[in-house]
């Protein structure tokens, strides 16, 4: 059993003091979930304050993106140390939106993973298919590229402990949600990828979540499916009562 996974992607949203705010009325709404993972991942800036206003919870802080470099004239980045030492717990790596506005590469990723875990932190690996990749029917193709190299020389035991968000880039931001059989579908078909490539063990306790546009009305039945091990939510997450809504629709015992 894969305890779900639900973390709030705010991207560029939010001050620290709206973040310690929204922490203080997510809080409680939460206070009585014991069976799912819930992350926050707010701006570089509020991530002491959010730490420091979540540590005596359940809920994880992580970064949305991260340097692969342990420091150096790297200017504007931020290292896996820097958020180590603030209380930063996940990082979201190779994000669409750092992909296409970012040049972020499966290489990147690859670093950056590696990184992460060396430092502690447990990466939240993104990856999905375009519209034109999904409508030329590339879309496996592109994500065993992407899982492929992202993941690429990891131990099953690395694997089996991070987390594969799968976001299909027409869904992201748009409204426009998988349905739960095309979620499905490539939830199982990035499993069976890593059970060829890091053995069943492994793969049978990385959660794969989705991500694009979760919102408190579709999240449960896209919990229901037995490889939707949870979500990345990002417009929806920005408030707390509908984010608290996503988190429970994807507790076990509501699934
Ligand atoms: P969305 O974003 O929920 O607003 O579609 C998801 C994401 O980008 O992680």
């Amino acid at each position: 059993m894969r305890t779900p996974f639900v973390a709030a992607n705010w991207k560029m949203h939010k001050t620290v003091q709206e973040a310690v705010d929204y922490a203080r009325s997510f809080l409680p709404l939460v206070e009585t979930v014991s069976d799912v993972d819930i992350v926050l991942a707010p701006s570089f800036l509020a991530l002491p304050a959010l730490a420091e206003a979540t540590a005596h919870s359940r809920i994880g802080v992580a970064a949305q993106n991260v340097s692969a470099e342990p420091h150096g004239a790297f200017t504007g980045e931020v290292s896996l140390g820097m958020l180590h030492a603030v209380g930063v717990t996940q990082v979201i790596i190779g994000h669409s939106e750092r992909r296409q506005l970012s040049g972020e590469t499966d290489a990147g990723v690859n670093a950056k993973s590696r990184a992460a875990i060396d430092a502690g932190l447990t990466p939240i690996v993104c990856v999905g298919e375009t519209l034109d990749e999904r409508e030329t029917d590339r879309t496996f193709d592109v994500l065993d590229r992407q899982v492929g190299k992202g993941l690429a020389g990891l131990t099953p035991e690395q694997v089996a402990a991070l987390v594969v968000a799968y976001e299909p880039v027409w869904a992201i931001g748009t409204g426009r949600v998988a349905t739960p059989d095309q979620a499905d579908a490539v939830h199982r078909h990035i499993r069976e990828h890593l059970t060829s490539h890091f053995g069943d063990t492994s793969a049978s306790a990385c959660r794969v979540i989705y991500g694009g546009s979760v919102k408190p009305g579709n999240a449960a039945e896209l919990m229901a499916r037995a490889d939707v091990d949870g979500a990345l939510v990002g417009g929806a997450s920005l408030d707390p009562v509908s984010f608290a809504a996503i988190v429970t629709a994807s507790r076990p015992s509501t699934r």
